[in-house]
């Protein structure tokens, strides 16, 4: 059993940050999306993982992931010079995969840790051409959706719907065996000019081949835009945090709930309310950091109220009067009260930033 991780794309819904970086390597309580991508598959015994780079982005996420060591897996790098589709990318990495079964995951996403090994082995027990997990979601039109019968037996699967058949949205994990490669050699590509994988299952149902889907269970996030990011900060936060206190904190600083601190880094006269995660070298003064906030190595925060947000490495925060909430600080954003006169609002905002000021 082989894995296909997919970590190309542009991140147009992530803009800025994705106008300097991959949207893989966002991170997510101080860790890269991707990353627990890779964790989950090693967790179901899966190891020789293949993952789909860009050219935009691929020297990074090669460079931050490594050769697969930290993971205890063995990595190949196979890059999509096109974004011409998942299906595309399938066969750009036909030479990896050979003729072996496979797992396909879309590096944004998240799924609750565990399900993975799950439906690995259903997947293995059941002999089956393909498996395909299916989620309830709110707006199907965003996503691939399926049309299923009363005993959940998938009758069809269509792109990005205009008029959703049901609110069935395709997850971006599925499971394939090697005919999966017969089916992507007889589709077109959609309207969006891709190869969909979709289409490819959709191929395979037309034939009658075994196809099964689950509804999964547990939270699943397309970490793809900022709130969605936010959510899967808070998740993994709430889920999987552990108390660690690596750094300093003084005697005037209240540390309550789970919350873990890395080394170097100094917390002063702070109130920091769990779960948080900061990591190494920060510096933090007269500060209340409230639950579901990450921030990353190098960040400095003095005089400030912030909740609900991440904080990306090297950022500087200071002296805000009012609480941050959910927001996402860029790496080596700014974010300072100028004690010039005139008192006004002075600002340099890269491309496609979103400010709300109250
Ligand atoms: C892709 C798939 C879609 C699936 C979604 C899950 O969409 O094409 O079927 O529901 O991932 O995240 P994309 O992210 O390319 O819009």
């Amino acid at each position: 059993m082989k894995a296909l991780i997919l970590s190309g794309g542009k991140g147009t819904r992530l803009r800025p940050l994705t106008y300097t970086g991959a949207k893989q390597l966002v991170p997510v309580a101080n860790k890269p999306i991707l990353w627990y991508g890779i964790e989950e598959m090693v967790a179901a015994g899966i190891t020789d993982i293949g993952i789909i780079i860009s050219p935009e982005t691929g020297d990074e996420v090669q460079a931050k992931t490594g050769n697969g060591e930290r993971f205890g897996a063995n990595i190949t790098y196979i890059l999509q010079e096109q974004p011409a589709g998942l299906a595309h990318a399938v066969k750009v990495a036909r030479p990896f995969l050979k003729d072996s079964p496979f797992v396909m995951y879309l590096g944004d996403n998240l799924i609750q840790q565990g399900d993975l090994s799950y439906f690995l082995k259903q997947f293995q027990q059941q002999h089956q051409d393909a498996l395909i997990l299916l989620r309830t979601v709110d707006n199907p039109s965003a996503f691939g959706v399926a049309r299923v019968d009363q005993n959940g037996k998938v009758l069809e699967l269509i792109e990005k719907p205009k008029v959703p058949p049901s609110n069935l949205a395709l997850v971006g994990v599925y499971f394939f065996s090697e005919i999966i490669h017969e089916a992507i050699t007889r589709i077109k590509p959609s309207a969006r000019g891709e190869l969909e994988i979709t289409d490819a299952i959709q191929y395979l149902i037309s034939q009658e081949k075994q196809v099964l889907a689950f509804q999964l269970g547990g939270w699943w996030l397309d970490t793809g835009k900022k709130d969605d990011l936010l959510e899967a900060n808070r998740l993994i936060l709430d889920t999987s945090l552990q108390t660690s206190i690596s750094g300093e904190v003084d005697t005037q600083s209240q540390v309550i709930g789970r919350v873990k601190i890395g080394y170097g880094s100094k917390v002063i006269n702070c109130t920091v309310r769990g779960p948080v995660i900061i990591g190494k070298d920060c510096y933090l003064e007269n500060c209340f950091i409230g639950p579901y906030t990450s921030i990353a190595d190098n960040s400095t925060l003095v005089d400030t109220e912030l909740e609900h947000s991440v904080v990306l490495q090297g950022a500087k925060i200071s002296g805000i009067h009012q609480r941050i909430i959910d927001s996402l600080i860029g790496q080596r954003a700014q974010l300072t009260l100028a004690p010039r006169r005139p008192k006004a609002l002075r600002f340099m905002i890269g491309d496609d930033c979103q400010i709300e000021l109250s």
